[in-house]
This record gives structure tokens, C-alpha cells and sequence, in this order.
């Protein structure tokens, strides 16, 4: 009963984040198009202090748009915060509830570091919020938009290794992912939402608007728009076994996240200069052929001497799969097994052979989070076993 309730929970909590983080991308992505888009007006326009007009067709109709510092407050003024605020909350819950809260199962890979939920959650809070004291002091540091990215290029590099040695496969990505979609939030409600206000009191004083503030929301606006792709990437990762489990996985992140980059800042120069930097596509490929070919290059398996019997094969599954993948599960997380898979029999692992062999030796994301501490002489040890028994 419990436990259906906490699956709801988090199913409607994703959810939520789900919506809010695309209400958020979809207006960043539009309005960060729309500054780099807008051209200096050629005829009459409507109000003053123009910066530039944009014409539109989308869904059937036609769009005139001024992007304009006006004199007074006007009477309707739209505001954007909550989408990213909501976004920032939900994913701090999910984050809570299924990795801390599920420290042992998600977030700790005994194989990787021997550490307590305490400390595993000890570092997933320092970490992140290091990484926004980090990028919020470099921005004050550093005026070079292009320097703070490069910065933030390299300690995103140090991070994802940092992680892969200290949490799961699947958690190290998360964490990256959250580190800079914190990053990003925060900047919204620390950095952007403020200066908006700002201008918005000015503007109901009659004062004259201080341009200072458009400049420096609109600076961290966009970083956030370079931040997106990597961290929806990071996001969805849990899905990517094979790059996440990977002994190289940080350095393949990177490279995934680097491509992410360049397709934003080549999308970026088109929509601003009406000119295709084909270099960058260069880029693109590069980084996400790198990423696949690193995919291929895996250790060798340990040797495994002599053929493996039934009774040593299925004391393994007992050992590192059974606690899940039972009618009774022991393990503490599961009422019923995961999926409805059980391990029980040698009949039910060979009725799954391939998927047994994908998921311990290949993406090798079974055990969950190596929660039963599945070494690799075992893994090689079952997957001899199953390529024997067709024989
Ligand atoms: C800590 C619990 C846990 C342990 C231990 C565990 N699994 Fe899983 N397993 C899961 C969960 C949860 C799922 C469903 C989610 C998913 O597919 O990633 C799953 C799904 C699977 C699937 C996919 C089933 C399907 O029908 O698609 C396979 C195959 C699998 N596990 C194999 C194994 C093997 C082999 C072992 C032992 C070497 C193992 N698992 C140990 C939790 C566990």
C-alpha cells in the first residue's frame, strides 16, 4: 500500500518537473531566439526605445513584435518565474526522494566507493551547491561570457570524473545534470527575477530604467540557454545505460555535452548573424562520434577458467539477482519483483538469456546501482554459463 503510493508520488512528481521544465525551456529557448533574432526597425514603429521589430507566422497567424525599454510600467506586464521556479523545487524532491532517500539502491555503487548514505548524501548536497557558489562568483569575476563557459567547460569535466568515482553510473549523470540545472534556477530566482523587479520598481518611481540590470539578467539568461542541452541530456540519462556505466562514462558525458553546446551556439550564430558556422557542425559530429566510438573501447573480462556448471551459475543469480528478481524479494526497495522478472530458476534466466547478458555484461546497469556488489569475475563467470547452455 505504501509503496504504491510512493511509486505515484514520484510517477506525478516527474511529471510535474516534466511540464514545468519544458513551460521553462520552451519560453527561454523562444525569447533568448527572439533577442538574437529581432532586426533594428527599417519603418514607423509603435513605442520608443526600440531595439529591434520581428515578424512571425506560427499557427495560423501573423506576429508583429517590438523589443523595446519603455518609460512607464505598462498596464499588462507578463512575467515567466514560476515555470523555472517549479522546475528547481520538483527536481530538488525527485533528487531527494529517489537518491537520497534510496541512497543504498541509487546513489551508493559499492563496487565503485564503500560509503554510507550519509556521506554519499553528504556529498550530493555539498557538491552542488559548490558548483553554483563556484559559477555564481566566476560570473562576478570573469566579464568574458566566452572565459566563463571554457571555465565552466573544464569544472564540469572535473566533476563528472569526481562523481563517476563516488556514486552509481546512473547517479553520477544525474548529479551533473543537477549541479548545473541548479545553476540554472538559481539563476533565475537569485540573479534574473531580481533585476526584473528592480526595473519594475524604477518604472513605478518614474525613474529612468538602469539598463545595468536588463544587461546582467539577459547575461545570465543566456548562459542558461548553453546550460539546456547538456542538462535535459543529463536528465534523461537514466536511460543510458551504456554510455553511464561505461569506464570512461565521464569523459563520454562530456563529450555529449560539448556537442549539446555547439549545436546551441550554432543554432545561436544563425539566428543572430543569418550565418551557418559550419565549423561547429564539425564540432558536433566530433564530440558525438567520439562519445560512440569511446562506447566500443571497454577492459577485457576477467578469464574464466573451464566451463561454468548450473549450481555455480545459479548460486550467482541467488547471490546478486534473487534479492530483486524473486516472487518474495529481500531487498528492502521491492514488494514484488521489478517488472514482474524473476530469477528464481534456471529456466527463467535462460528464458531471458539475451537481456541477462546485455544488462550484466554490456550496459551493465543489473545489479541496480550493483546494489548485491556483482563482481566482474561473476559477470563473465554468467554470461559463460548462458552461452554454454544453447549448446
Ligand atoms: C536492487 C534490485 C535489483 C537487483 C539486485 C537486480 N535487479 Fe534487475 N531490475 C531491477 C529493476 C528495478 C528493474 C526494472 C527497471 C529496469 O529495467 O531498469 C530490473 C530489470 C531487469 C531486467 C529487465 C527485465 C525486462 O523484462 O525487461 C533484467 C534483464 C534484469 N533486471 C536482470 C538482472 C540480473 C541478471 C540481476 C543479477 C545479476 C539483477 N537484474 C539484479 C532491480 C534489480
Amino acid at each position: 500500500m505504501m509503496a504504491v503510493f510512493q511509486d505515484w508520488i514520484a510517477i506525478l512528481l516527474r511529471w510535474l518537473h516534466l511540464m514545468a521544465g519544458i513551460a521553462w525551456v520552451g519560453t527561454s529557448f523562444y525569447f533568448n531566439w527572439f533577442d538574437l533574432s529581432v532586426r533594428p526597425p527599417k519603418g514607423e514603429v509603435l513605442k520608443e526605445n526600440i531595439r529591434g521589430t520581428l515578424d512571425e507566422i506560427h499557427g495560423g497567424s501573423f506576429y508583429y513584435h517590438e523589443q523595446y525599454w519603455p518609460k512607464t510600467h505598462p498596464e499588462r506586464l507578463l512575467v515567466h518565474a514560476w515555470p523555472a521556479k517549479t522546475t528547481l523545487i520538483t527536481g530538488a524532491l525527485l533528487l531527494a526522494g529517489i537518491y537520497w532517500y534510496g541512497a543504498r539502491t541509487y546513489l551508493i555503487d559499492p563496487s565503485v566507493a564503500d560509503i554510507g548514505p550519509t556521506a554519499a548524501i553528504g556529498i550530493s548536497v555539498a557538491s552542488i551547491l559548490a558548483c553554483w557558489f563556484f559559477y555564481n562568483e566566476l560570473c562576478f569575476f570573469v566579464e568574458d561570457n566566452r572565459k566563463v563557459m571554457a571555465v565552466m567547460a573544464v569544472f564540469v569535466a572535473l566533476a563528472a570524473y569526481g562523481y563517476q568515482h563516488v556514486f552509481s553510473g546512473r547517479a553520477a549523470y544525474i548529479h551533473v545534470g543537477a549541479m548545473l540545472g541548479t545553476c540554472m534556477g538559481l539563476n533565475v530566482w537569485t540573479s534574473i527575477v531580481p533585476h526584473h523587479i528592480a526595473m519594475r520598481k524604477q518604472l513605478n518611481a518614474g525613474e529612468a530604467l538602469d539598463l545595468r540590470h536588463g544587461d546582467q539578467a539577459k547575461r545570465r539568461s543566456q548562459h542558461n540557454n548553453y546550460f539546456t542541452l547538456p542538462v535535459t541530456f543529463a536528465m534523461i540519462s537514466n536511460h543510458f545505460a551504456l554510455a553511464y556505466n561505461h569506464h570512461r562514462a565521464w569523459l563520454i558525458l562530456w563529450l555529449l555535452m560539448a556537442g549539446g553546446v555547439s549545436i546551441r551556439h550554432y543554432l545561436n550564430v544563425l539566428y543572430k548573424e543569418d550565418r551557418k558556422e559550419r565549423p561547429l557542425l564539425v564540432v558536433v559530429v566530433a564530440a558525438f562520434g567520439g562519445a560512440v566510438g569511446l562506447s566500443f573501447v571497454r577492459p577485457a573480462p576477467p578469464p574464466v577458467v573451464g566451463p561454468v556448471d548450473t549450481a555455480t551459475a545459479m548460486a550467482i543469480v541467488q547471490k546478486r539477482c534473487v534479492p530483486c528478481h524473486s516472487q518474495k524479494p529481500t531487498h528492502p526497495t521491492f514488494v514484488a519483483p521489478p517488472g514482474g522478472f524473476m530469477l528464481d530458476t534456471p529456466e527463467q534466466v535462460m528464458a531471458k538469456a539475451e537481456k541477462v547478458v546485455q544488462r550484466t555484461n554490456v550496459s551493465r546497469d543489473m545489479p541496480l546501482g550493483n546494489a548485491t556488489a556483482m563482481t566482474d569475475e561473476e559477470r563473465a563467470q554468467l554470461k559463460v554459463w548462458i552461452e554454454g547452455q544453447g549448446k
